[in-house]
């Protein structure tokens, strides 16, 4: 499943089944948390309606001729993971985490929706869908279009659908995957 996993920038027509849907909602939410805070929340965007209008908000009509990846739009399934940086002061303000000297040298907020988000990749993987994490674009069109609540702010959002022929981005065709040889130090560095 890990091998599976590859950024898929293109989606055919058909639907994600919805007991399909609830299974990658509910793996995006099973990662682990720091303080166990689960200051993460997703928004599940599906269906031609919904789906139209995170695009009118993301990359309005006036942006989408050149756009690269056509195919993108066809994703039936949008998940935008959010986390709220409050959430996690809260909790790291609580007596047992107050008394820690490293308390959030470390943005949890954004480790965790990572961790949601990849989720949601391999779960997505699993069941044998492709999916695509990417930088959510126009915030604030698309906290107005679904009433994102400000304490709450986008890691990025996986499009998930039935992979349709796509070609690879110029970011791993230009690059090769590094390996543990070159990437792992082994007792020192
Ligand atoms: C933090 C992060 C942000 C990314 N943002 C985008 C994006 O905005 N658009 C996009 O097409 N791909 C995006 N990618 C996908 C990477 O380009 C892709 O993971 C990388 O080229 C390796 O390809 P693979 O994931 O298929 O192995 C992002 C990946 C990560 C981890």
């Amino acid at each position: 499943m890990l091998r599976k996993r590859r950024m898929v920038r293109s989606f055919g027509d058909g639907d994600v089944a919805p007991p399909v849907v609830e299974r990658l909602l509910a793996a995006g939410l099973r990662g682990p948390s720091a303080g166990f805070t689960q200051g993460v929340d997703l928004l599940a965007l599906q269906g031609p309606e919904e789906t139209g209008r995170y695009w009118d908000a993301a990359l309005p009509a006036g942006k989408r001729a050149g756009f690269p990846w056509p195919g993108l739009l066809r994703a039936p399934l949008l998940v935008v993971v959010l986390s709220s940086e409050e959430a996690y002061r809260r909790r790291y303000a609580e007596a047992d985490k107050a008394r820690s000297s490293s308390a959030l040298g470390v943005p949890w907020w954004h480790v965790d929706a990572a961790f949601a988000a990849l989720l949601l990749q391999l779960a997505a993987a699993d069941a044998g869908l492709g999916a695509l994490f990417f930088e959510t674009h126009g915030v604030p069109a698309l906290r107005a279009a679904f009433g994102i609540p400000s304490a709450f702010s986008p890691v990025g959002t996986v499009a998930i659908g039935h992979p349709a022929p796509d070609r690879p981005s110029s970011s791993v065709t230009a690059r090769r995957r590094r390996g543990p040889e070159e990437a792992v130090h082994r007792g020192r560095w």
